[in-house]
């Protein structure tokens, strides 16, 4: 393991489990409708890739990147709109993917802006949820695992940009 892990939390078989149950549900809810899955980026990056794969109803992928974190580890609660999606979302089944909420404010901001352009559903599908954080509360209708306050790295999230590649995801240790 990287030398400035403290302890994993999931390992990558884990996770894959977990990934292939929640597109299992994802395509049963879905079943006979077209869904647009909107990647946050860059953390649901490896998230996505992977549900996307895990699911079999019809789907488009779309990209949105908003910040609040920029390269520190606790938010400042300032959400920019870095990147849009290119599609019209009107009519549309939505599910926006993240890998973690923390304070929720991310994503609180992203479903009010992607609620307004009027889809025919808006869902959330996160991997992790630090709800020990909420802020900001935000209906999540899929959600992997349930993690305490700390601060974690790996498949997609990182540290000031380093260790998305970390196939598992770990609590960073504070004296690196
Ligand atoms: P929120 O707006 O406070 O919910 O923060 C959401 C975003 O902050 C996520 O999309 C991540 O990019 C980042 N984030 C929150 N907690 C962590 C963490 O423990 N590790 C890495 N990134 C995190
Ligand atoms: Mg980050």
């Amino acid at each position: 393991m990287n030398d400035d892990i403290e302890y994993l939390l999931h390992d990558e078989a884990a996770i894959a489990g977990k990934v292939r149950e929640l597109g299992k549900r994802i395509s049963q809810d879905y079943a006979g409708k077209e869904l647009v899955m909107i990647c946050i980026l860059k953390g649901a990056a490896l998230f996505t890739a992977d549900l996307v794969r895990s699911i079999s109803s019809p789907l488009t992928l779309e990209f949105i990147q908003a910040s609040s974190y920029g390269l520190a580890t606790s938010s400042t609660g300032n959400v920019l709109i870095e990147k849009d999606t290119e599609t019209d979302l009107q009519d549309k089944h939505v599910l926006l993917v993240d890998t973690i909420i923390d304070t929720g404010r991310t994503m609180g901001c992203l479903f009010k802006l992607l609620s307004a352009r009027r889809p025919a559903s808006l869902n959330v599908v996160v991997l992790l949820d630090k709800s020990c954080k909420r802020r900001v509360e935000v209906p999540i209708a899929y959600k992997g695992y349930d993690i305490p306050d700390k601060f974690v790295v790996g498949y997609g999230l990182d540290c000031g940009e380093y260790y998305r590649n970390l196939p598992y995801i770990a609590v960073l240790k504070t004296d690196r």
